[in-house]
């Protein structure tokens, strides 16, 4: 007797990065990946065995893509839809490359081959960027080509020590996964529930509440993913002594308690620049609840993060290491990361955090895509 497993559905990376996707996508094959940046692509390359296609979205033709994938997934760039952006919307450079997508996934559709499941990954800016008209949009876009359409909030913080809400947009054509018949938490929260309320008639009636369980409690803290003390480089007494000074009265009588406490206290830390009676001032944040703060793309010194201890009175301070950056992003110890540490961090900032997406795959994406339902 001949037992012949069937084969892993096949799935397509765009805006693969060092692809956290493609490694969250537990059950697919990734057959085909794009990014236009030669750092990312090197990064894809060292940690995939599969084929990247370096270059701009916007040149790709359907004759690029192999064979017949059952999900496309998209983590467009975020820039422009960011909160903490200029907040162009979809219709801006870098956020437009979603359409240069778009444009490829309407080309396979016209020969047949449009993957049945697409998701769209960015971050929740987009929920409310141009009004709500870049959400709408995208949806829109979406529901006219025969998909059902929802989205769901999900932050890195409930499977890692990193805070880090996403936007997930979830489309189905002829396949379908498991829904609920309103919103449940955590994922459809408030922001999601109002963006949905906004969508215009047809669009609505395409939309579905994607059902997907929360995870058990997470137990990982921050300290718990750091590297050993010795092993890493930390700030001279004077250097930490400046940058503790930036802290706010607040935040430095938190690290004050901390440092009283008998214990060995572990913060995250930013450098921000806050408005204070008129004036701009740059403040050191720190943040006590064993997470990290969401990591971002460095785009000089005051972006990075720092980590802060406190213990028996003293204080140390030290950078966050791409390596523990890694860590935050749910990768193990064997990813590749870029030999400078800048392009390290620059690659985690940027990227979607696999637990993440690993959740998404094996609770609704897959079982939708082997025709399988999961009890809403
Ligand atoms: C938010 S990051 C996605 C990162 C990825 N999900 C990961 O986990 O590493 C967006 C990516 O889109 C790429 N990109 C931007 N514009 C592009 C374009 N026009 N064509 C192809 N890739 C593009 C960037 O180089 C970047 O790696």
């Amino acid at each position: 007797m001949t037992i012949r497993s069937r084969p892993a559905p096949e799935a397509l990376e765009f805006f693969a990065g060092g692809g956290l996707a493609g490694l969250g996508l537990s059950g697919f094959d990734v057959t085909f990946a794009n990014d236009i940046d030669a750092m990312k692509a090197a990064a894809w390359r060292a940690n995939h065995l599969g084929r990247l296609h370096e270059g701009d979205v916007w040149d790709l033709t359907a004759a690029d893509v192999p064979g017949r994938p059952t999900l496309a997934w998209a983590s467009s760039p975020c820039q422009d839809v960011s909160l903490a952006g200029a907040r162009a919307g979809l219709g801006a450079r870098r956020s437009g490359a979603f359409w240069g997508f778009w444009r490829l996934m309407q080309a396979l559709d016209a020969e047949g081959r449009a993957p049945p499941i697409v998701v769209i990954e960015n971050v929740v800016g987009l929920l409310t960027s141009g009004g709500g008209e870049d959400f709408a949009t995208v949806c829109r876009a979406m529901a006219e080509a025969g998909y059902r359409v929802g989205a769901l909030e999900m932050d890195a913080a409930l499977w890692l020590p990193q805070s880090r809400p996403r936007l997930f947009i979830v489309a189905m054509r002829g396949v379908t996964g498991a829904t609920a018949v309103g919103p449940v938490d955590p994922f459809h929260c408030a922001r999601i529930r109002a963006a949905q309320s906004q969508l215009d008639e047809a669009t609505r009636a395409a939309w579905a509440w994607w059902s997907l369980a929360a995870p058990a409690r997470r137990n990982v803290h921050l300290a718990d993913l750091l590297d050993a003390d010795d092993a890493v480089g930390w700030f001279s007494a004077e250097q930490t002594r400046d940058l503790v000074a930036l802290a706010s009265p607040l935040h430095r009588q938190r690290l004050e308690a901390a440092a009283a406490s008998g214990e060995r206290r572990v913060a995250a830390a930013y450098r921000r620049v806050r408005v204070e009676a008129g004036r701009k001032v740059q403040r050191l944040e720190l943040r006590f609840d064993g997470l990290a703060g969401c990591l971002r793309t460095p785009a000089g010194g005051s972006s990075r993060q720092y980590v802060i201890v406190a213990e028996n009175g003293r204080v140390w301070a030290r950078r966050l290491t791409a390596r523990e950056a890694a860590r935050l992003m749910g990768l193990s110890e064997d990813y590749r990361l870029p030999a400078s540490e800048s392009a390290g961090l620059k690659l985690m900032g940027d990227a979607v955090a696999v637990p993440v997406v690993r959740a998404l795959s094996e609770g609704l994406l897959l079982p939708a895509s082997l025709g399988e339902r999961v009890a809403a």
